[in-house]
């Protein structure tokens, strides 16, 4: 049976480059624009065109490069704002404007000092508005985590006629469960007259460290979108992590899911942004961080060289990482040693290793991590005599 699609909606150059001290110029946004193209993405969302003229330039030179995937432009409900987003996008092959309004009860009165009706219409006249440009139009309820579903399903009833082509569902602030946020996707789907004309995405933040768990229950529940960026990167705890949704739909079959991603490139995409954004990869971030592959635990190390499977759930290959690592700390055993040593050109026999394994703990107490110029110095150190085969 073949898998339904998930759309995956990149955000990197927008919810992304909100992060302080990550802004990147012209330049550097088509780079990653292009390697998004490569990877797979469905949608590029570029930016927000009437934020600032460099926002601007940015969009539309994406715009003009992007083979395959839609390129998008962001607007708040503002005439302005869609009639911008509409003059930036409209060199590019597939374009898609995102417009949208807050729709929680906080939003409506803090924010708009407004009712709920008069955001209903500004939301429809929003949409009507971008439909004029673009027939690919996408729907943003800010806030719709903590927007009543009844009211929600209004909103969205009134913006598909309207001519919405995508919904989209933000947990903006990160507060749902799990639970919370699929039931949502699932009432709107049962609810809204019309939903099957539009696709509905999931965008959710990290403030609970539940993005990702939440983008996974949205199209468990019928979201067929999911809106991301690449290592999590976004507004304050970021957003859903596009490496970690894709492989999860990849490592669970079951789930009937799949993406157009090209997992290979997911490490090297990782590194690429986290260098041109300056801003580091968290070692133990699931899929590429540095230590996502590798074993420091004797216990680990002994079951993996065995069997990679044992602790293994991904083929680092999969994800374009070489190979997993095996670390060599004072929690290590013996295998992981001998193992190591080979690599180098030790053949140890097991009385050797006994020695060696001595001289290494005592080396390993002293330092965090054994590298390969200590391994020699301590088999030297050692009251052994091994010949180097290689
Ligand atoms: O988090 C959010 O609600 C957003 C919208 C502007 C789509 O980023
Ligand atoms: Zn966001």
């Amino acid at each position: 049976m073949s898998k339904d699609k998930v759309q995956i909606f990149d955000t990197t150059l927008r919810d992304g480059e909100q992060v302080p001290g990550c802004k990147l110029d012209t330049t550097q946004k088509l780079i990653i624009a292009e390697r998004l193209d490569h990877l797979g993405v469905d949608v590029i969302e570029a930016g927000f065109p009437i934020s600032s003229p460099g926002d601007f330039r940015s969009v539309s030179e994406i715009a003009k490069l992007v083979r395959n995937a839609t390129v998008c432009g962001l607007t708040r409900s503002v005439q302005k704002d869609i009639e911008v987003a509409a003059e930036a996008i409209k060199h590019a092959k597939r374009p898609r404007i995102h417009t949208g309004i807050g729709t929680s009860e906080s939003h409506i009165k803090f924010k708009f000092n407004s009712t709920q009706d008069k955001i209903l219409e500004r939301a429809v006249n929003a949409v009507k508005l971008a439909k004029k440009y673009v027939e690919d139009v996408e729907f943003y309820a800010e806030d719709a985590g903590r927007t009543d579903n009844e009211y929600l399903a209004r909103v969205c009833e009134a913006v598909i006629k309207a001519g919405a082509t995508v919904l989209n569902i933000p947990d903006t602030t990160g507060y749902c469960l799990p639970e919370e946020y699929g039931a949502k996707m699932k009432y709107l789907k049962e609810n809204v007259t019309g939903i099957d004309k539009a696709i509905l995405s999931c965008h959710c933040h990290n403030d609970l460290g539940l993005a990702t768990a939440n983008s996974i229950a949205g199209v468990i529940n019928g979201a067929r979108q999911i809106e991301c960026t690449i290592n999590g990167i976004g507004e304050r705890a970021g957003n859903t992590s596009l490496e970690e949704v894709v492989m999860i739909l990849r490592q669970h079959p079951n789930l009937n899911l799949d993406t157009n991603i090209d997992s290979k490139l997911l490490y090297s995409t990782s590194q690429m942004v986290s260098q041109k954004m300056g801003m580091p990869v968290q070692p133990n971030k699931a899929i590429v961080g540095s230590n996502a592959f590798a074993h420091s635990s004797g216990i680990h190390q002994d079951g993996v060289i065995k069997n990679r499977e044992t602790y293994e759930i991904i083929d680092p290959e999969d994800v374009g990482v070489n190979q997993s690592s095996i670390v060599l700390t004072a929690r290590s055993g013996r295998a992981a040693l001998a193992y190591r040593a080979k690599n180098v050109g030790y053949e140890l026999t097991k009385l050797q290793l006994d020695e060696v394994y001595q001289k290494f703990l005592e080396f390993a107490d002293r330092k965090k991590e054994i590298n390969d110029e200590d391994i020699h110095e301590i088999v030297e150190q050692s009251a052994v005599d091994v010949e180097r085969v290689a």
